[in-house]
């Protein structure tokens, strides 16, 4: 089983080993500057592990490599990432995948070059279409009909588009969503291939594809120019620690190399680093076998939830569905009751010890592991029963089917014109001038053009870039969120109250639009 190795851990630890004295950054030594056991910092962090992790937190000395010219142990560490996870070339990020989508629009587009891209994204990558000058012919993601949760563009829409748009440069995807609701890629691959292409993923929730024959392929693995993966979500990276893969011919990778080396910290976090290594390693040695084991606490968990009757897990339910693929270490669960929200249900698991990864107003999304021990899921089976007990509902009411009244109306059906982004959109973002933009209560929002982002945080997939119309449904939808409890960011009034909308839709802030 492959290199048992993990180069740049290996190269760190010798280097702590030998209780060098640190004549170089960062300043706290190696953790020396804790040494004070009574220091406030010292016990809020837990002494011993606060210096271990800073022990390793080195820099580019001899024999431990530049994350920007890796000729040594980074080089060969991300040779052993790119073997295991089936690209020609894989680069270590230390800002997320987040930088990783930005150094991929930038090295797809030259400014006002057109590029098609799935609507529902996160907000790196419409962040990234102002900084490339890019302008994006938005998809419009098909929706399930039972959750009314957003997934993949229907590869119809694809073809369409790209018949449409010739001059495109490259398909932008994000596959698996935040849900773990996916499609299976190698026919969109074959597609733009066979146009001469770029496929580019944001597989930011699927770095543990392909590593069992029961998860869906990975991007790579489905013929994918490139894709970005957080390996600090679904595997063990520390946060923030994430890959870039790559392979074949089409992509520019000395552009994108430069690019990387441009957007990423010039003192890359060891910490982070060796952490890819390791992630890399575990799931090289642990992999199928854990992810295996791991799958079935999983099916002895659902089988429990089931028999609670009051909660229902309901993307495993949607067998109606479009998408092809769903994330096992997903789960999707509502309250069939209808009496608890999905924040409501948030909050009281909370209350409980269990913590999920967001609610939406119907569900509470958990992310599971490989780490997720089965002692985990029996303590959420409890909570579940106690939230069961604490919220009794009437015994006769009847248990309700899912409302599928989510966002599917909220966004456009139709691929878009080309909107074409600029460094301008980042100014109004940021401006503080009123002859751009107007507060405007959100119920008189509908017809204007927004001046703001809006995005609900989690999941970060904006729901207005500034300059797109505001349409009813998306206003009536935005109020539902608020009413609901839904956290947002980039907006001015975080309740939603109102929303700074342009002074003047006419106004052609952004460019001629083709
Ligand atoms: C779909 C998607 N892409 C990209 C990101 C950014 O990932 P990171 O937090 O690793 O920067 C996120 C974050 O949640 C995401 O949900």
């Amino acid at each position: 089983m492959g290199d048992q190795r993990a180069p740049l851990y290996e190269a760190v630890m010798k280097y702590i080993n030998q209780s060098p004295v640190r004549l170089h950054v960062p300043g706290h030594k190696g953790g020396e500057a804790f040494q004070e056991r009574q220091s406030n910092q010292a016990s809020l962090y837990g002494y011993s592990d606060f210096e271990r992790i800073l022990s390793l937190d080195v820099t580019e000395l001899s024999g431990l490599d530049d994350l920007h010219e890796p000729t040594e142990a980074i080089r060969e560490a991300q040779r052993l990432a790119a073997d295991c996870f089936g690209a020609e070339e894989t680069h270590f990020l230390i800002g997320g995948s987040t930088v990783g989508n930005i150094a991929l629009i930038l090295s797809a587009c030259n400014p006002g070059d057109l590029i098609l891209v799935q609507r529902n994204v996160h907000k790196s990558v419409i962040h990234a279409l102002m900084l490339a000058e890019a302008r994006a012919v938005f998809l419009p993601p098909r929706f399930d009909s039972v959750t009314g949760l957003p997934s993949s563009p229907d590869p119809a829409i694809i073809e369409q588009a790209l018949h449409t748009y010739p001059q495109a440069t490259a398909v932008f995807l994000t596959n698996p969503s935040y849900y773990g609701l996916g499609t299976d890629l190698s026919p969109i691959a074959a597609l733009c291939h066979s146009l001469n292409k770029l496929l580019l993923v944001d597989e930011a929730h699927g770095a543990h594809y392909g590593f069992h024959q029961e998860l869906p392929a990975s991007a790579m693995q489905s013929g994918a120019d490139a894709a970005v993966q957080s390996t600090h979500k679904m595997l063990t990276a520390m946060t923030m620690g994430a890959m870039l893969h790559v392979q074949g011919e089409r992509i520019q990778r000395v552009k994108l190399k430069k690019i990387l080396t441009m957007l990423q910290s010039s003192s890359p976090s060891y910490p982070i680093l060796v952490s890819l290594d390791l992630a890399r390693l575990w799931i090289q040695e642990h992999g199928s076998g854990s992810i295996h084991n791991a799958m079935l606490s999983l099916q002895q968990w659902r089988s429990d939830m089931a028999s609670l009757e009051r909660f229902e897990l309901t993307v495993d339910h949607s067998s109606h569905s479009f998408y092809e693929t769903k994330d096992p270490f997903k789960a999707a669960v509502r309250d069939r009751s209808g009496q608890l929200s999905g924040f409501q249900l948030k909050s009281a698991l909370e209350e409980l010890g269990c913590y999920p990864e967001l609610a939406d107003s119907e569900h509470v999304l958990l992310a599971f592991s490989l780490a997720t021990s089965p002692e985990d899921l029996e303590r959420l089976i409890y909570a579940f029963e106690q939230v069961k007990m604490r919220y009794p509902v009437d015994e006769k009411k009847e248990l309700q089917a899912p409302v599928t009244n989510t966002n599917i109306a909220a966004y456009a059906q139709e691929i878009s014109v080309p909107v074409p982004f600029s460094m301008r959109h980042i100014h109004t973002l940021v401006s503080e001038d009123s002859s751009y933009s107007i507060p405007i209560p959100l119920s008189r929002a509908a017809g204007h053009s927004s001046a703001e982002m809006v995005i609900p945080y989690p999941p970060g997939i904006p729901l207005l870039y500034p300059g797109e119309v505001i349409t009813v449904e998306m206003a009536a939808y935005l109020q539902r969120l608020a009413d609901s409890g839904a956290s947002f960011q980039g907006v001015s009034d975080p309740a939603l109250h109102t929303l700074q909308v342009l002074r003047d839709s006419q106004v052609d802030l952004f460019g001629k639009r083709e």
